[in-house]
């Protein structure tokens, strides 16, 4: 089912997400909306379970479609995701679907190391960079409550979003 996102200022997107500590059809029915909201979303590359409502550490991300994206898992929903190794540094312009009037510099790992858990229960760790390695660290931000404009290099790296 596609959710309403939420936009800031939002206090739901201002508050660290739960843990999921089962995976029973509550959550499993959050995961299946994530994936259906960001597919709804023309050019949407990650979206993150505060963001249609529900305080739960759930992310989903599809860079495969991207051209920035080097690397990719193709579309993936990862429960509890955590990253666990972080190399390197690079500015990359980023927009989220909570902030759709701005874009901002946002500096980030280039390549990280993460794992979470599948919605059926397997458990994920891998390895990426670039565009998904930064889609990785925007949703698990949303997860801790942390926005664009909290991660934003300076207010000059925000930028107004030009109507398409
Ligand atoms: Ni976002």
């Amino acid at each position: 089912m596609i959710r309403r996102v939420l936009t800031f200022p939002d206090p739901m997107l201002k508050q660290p997400a739960v843990p999921v500590r089962e995976l029973g059809a509550e959550a499993l029915a959050v995961a299946a909306d994530l994936l259906d909201t960001m597919a709804a979303h023309d050019r949407c590359v990650g979206l993150a379970a505060p963001q249609i409502g529900e305080s739960l550490r759930m992310i989903a991300v599809d860079v495969s479609s991207h051209p920035r994206a080097q690397a990719s898992h193709g579309r993936l929903l990862i429960v509890n995701p955590v990253i666990t190794a972080r190399a390197g540094a690079e500015m990359g312009r980023e927009g989220c679907l909570s902030l759709p009037d701005i874009t901002a510099n946002v500096r980030r790992a280039k390549r990280i190391a993460f794992r979470g858990m599948f919605p059926d229960g397997t458990l994920f760790e891998s390895l990426t960079l670039g565009f998904e390695a930064r889609a990785v660290q925007h949703e698990i931000d949303h997860l801790d409550g942390i926005l664009l404009l909290d991660r934003a290099a300076s207010p000059k790296e925000i930028f107004a979003r030009v109507p398409r």
